[in-house]
Order: structure tokens, then C-alpha cells, then sequence
């Protein structure tokens, strides 16, 4: 395959490197991502973030609606000194008039990183192969990385002192979902038991628990996947998610019959976990469906602080994948051509 020439930015792009999947990086590069989002929340803690993205573009696509993904990552790109596009698939080419080859090839060579949601996988594959510079993945039907992220240093921030992470349990409650999937891979990855708490009909696949088997011989993690409630009482995180995805509104009243009311997360569920367990959410969050709003208002619940950690997240995520490619405009270079530019402008 030919590859695009050379762009302005001239990046390296032997090494370049996606995040489509938390199972693409090692413990050691997800401890590095994570090390890089506690100085980022301390600076941005003494509002003195460094302008690691300066001048630097972040174009997002966006083919599923978002409120964390896209203001967090809106929100980093501007605190560090950068500027992101929100591009809707309704309002550009993508996949319609224009292929999705010709669309990474056309934003690589106008911005320094992508980010996608997208409803297909393939679409993120095609990104990944075209782009040259770094393609995010931003949830898509198989996995979702950036939550990963916010989701450890979140656990991280509010487990006990004497605890590690490879002390904790985590039980997913419900469908073998994008996250539950990211969840199992990245939990028994970095060690942490877990646990698929949900009706035999939404279990996850076998193919994702053979991965899970790999990791779990090098970490010493287990997991056990289960239909059978009363297993939160081994659990110090409870997480929750949607009981079905925007694209599975034909099957949500089958959905709700067989998820509620047993896997729904109420006070009396997060009564049963470990003592001074403590409840997740990626959000957003149905309090009619999967968690109560007592439960998502209990002192236990930390969703909201996960939340911000999406933020966090992604700031850490623009620095760890560009700065690696960008080298920074030389201010020699600069002054000559600002010397160059304001003679020719003189003249006109
Ligand atoms: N958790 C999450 O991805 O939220 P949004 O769908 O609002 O981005």
C-alpha cells in the first residue's frame, strides 16, 4: 500500500502509534499515561497547565452523540494550548461522498491528531491505516480505551491507602457491553480480579475471555463471569452501565425484561458489596434503569469524579501520542520567516 507523502508537519511516522484498544499497550505504557494524568490534574489543580498542544489541532468525528467524550477532549485540547474541531458525520464527507481513507488521509495533513466515535469498527480500522498521525478511539461497538483510563485513576484517587489496585475486585453489572469488554481486558491486564455480574444471554464472548486467560497468567488476576448477584459481596468496585446501546432500541423492551429488576444497581446491591465499596458509571447514567438515583447520590458513588477524570484522561492522552512526533516550531525559523513574510507584506 502507498501511503500519503510527506505532510508540513512532517511527522515520524514509523513509530506511530493508535489507541483503538487498551490491549494494544503494555501495563508499563498504561502506568506512563496514568503517571502523565497525575502531574496534568496537579498542574491543572494550580490552573497552571504548560501548553504541551500549542498551536496544535485535534480534529474529533463524531458519527454517535457524546457529552463526556467530546467536551473532555474539546476541553483538553484548549487548556493545553491547542484547539479541536467537532466533525459530525452529518456535516462531513465521511464514509458518503468521500471514503474514510481519503478523509484520514486529507486530516492528517491539517491536524496533529484524530479522535473518532464511530458505530462500526471498520471505520476506526480504516482511519488507523490512512491517518499519519495518532487515531483515538472514542468508543466504538467493540471497545472504549479513553474511559479505561479515567476509570483506573479513578479507582486509584479512591481506594484505600493500605490498598492496591491488585487487592480489588471490580464487578461489571449487566451486558458484556464496549466497556465491559475494555473492562475485563484492562482489569485483569493490570492485575485486578473481575467480574461480569449478568444474564447468561449477555455474557462475554469467548474470544475476549481467551485474551483475558493470557493476561491473567502474567498479572495473577482471575475473573469469573456469572449470573449470580449475590457475588458482589466478594467486590470492592461496582460499576454500571447502560442496559442497551442507542443502536439497540429494537431490543431494549427484551433488554429491560431480563436486566431488571436483579442486575439493576440500587443502595441495598452496593449494601451487599465489600465494606467501603465504592460504585462506577461511564454515564450517562438512566436512573429509571440500571442504578437508582440513590444510589448514584450515595457517598459511595464516585461517577462524577469520573466524569472529570475523563478530562484528565485526555489530556494525558494529547501529550503521550504527539508529543513523540511534533517537534516544536524552532524560534530562529520563525523570526525568518516572519522577517520573510512582513518584507513581502511591505511591498503589497
Ligand atoms: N462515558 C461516555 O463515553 O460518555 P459520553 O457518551 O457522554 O461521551
Amino acid at each position: 500500500m502507498k501511503l500519503p507523502s510527506s505532510s508540513a508537519t512532517d511527522l515520524n511516522k514509523k513509530n506511530m502509534v493508535h489507541m483503538v484498544s487498551m490491549k494494544d499497550f503494555s501495563k508499563e505504557e498504561i502506568d506512563q499515561m496514568m503517571e502523565l494524568m497525575d502531574l496534568l490534574k496537579e498542574a491543572r489543580k494550580d490552573n497552571a497547565i504548560p501548553h504541551l498542544f500549542k498551536d496544535k489541532s485535534l480534529a474529533m468525528i463524531f458519527e454517535a452523540g457524546s457529552t463526556r467524550t467530546r467536551v473532555s477532549f474539546e476541553v483538553a485540547a484548549t487548556l493545553l494550548g491547542g484547539h479541536a474541531l467537532f466533525l459530525s458525520s452529518r456535516d462531513i464527507h465521511l464514509g458518503g461522498k468521500e471514503s474514510i481513507d481519503d478523509t484520514a488521509r486529507v486530516l492528517s495533513r491539517m491536524c496533529d491528531i484524530i479522535m473518532a466515535r464511530t458505530n462500526n469498527p471498520e471505520t476506526i480500522d480504516a482511519l488507523c491505516k490512512m491517518s499519519t498521525v495518532p487515531v483515538i478511539n472514542g468508543l466504538d461497538t467493540r471497545f472504549h480505551p479513553t474511559q479505561m483510563l479515567a476509570d483506573i485513576f479513578t479507582i486509584k484517587e479512591h481506594m484505600p491507602k493500605d490498598k492496591k489496585l491488585t487487592d480489588l475486585t471490580l464487578a461489571f453489572m449487566g451486558d458484556a457491553t464496549d466497556v465491559c469488554r475494555s473492562l475485563l481486558l484492562t482489569c485483569t491486564k493490570y492485575g485486578m480480579n473481575f467480574k461480569q455480574i449478568g444474564p447468561k444471554k449477555y455474557q462475554m464472548q469467548k474470544e475476549w475471555l481467551e485474551l483475558a486467560d493470557s493476561y491473567c497468567k502474567e498479572s495473577g488476576a482471575n475473573y469469573e463471569i456469572t449470573d449470580d448477584v449475590s457475588k458482589v459481596s466478594e467486590c470492592d468496585v461496582i460499576y454500571g452501565d447502560s442496559f442497551y446501546w442507542v443502536t439497540q432500541l429494537d431490543e431494549k423492551e427484551e433488554r429491560l425484561a431480563t436486566f431488571m429488576p436483579d442486575y439493576v444497581i440500587t443502595e441495598e446491591l452496593m449494601r451487599k458489596a465489600k465494606p467501603g465499596a465504592m460504585l462506577l458509571h461511564c454515564l450517562p447514567a438512566n436512573d429509571k434503569e440500571e442504578v437508582t438515583r440513590e444510589a448514584l447520590e450515595g457517598e459511595y458513588c464516585v461517577a462524577f469524579d469520573q466524569a472529570e477524570n475523563r478530562l484528565t484522561a485526555q489530556m494525558a492522552i494529547l501529550v503521550y501520542f504527539t508529543n513523540k512526533y511534533i517537534t516544536n516550531p524552532c524560534e530562529e525559523k520563525k523570526s525568518m520567516h516572519e522577517k520573510k513574510l512582513n518584507n513581502y507584506l511591505s511591498k503589497l
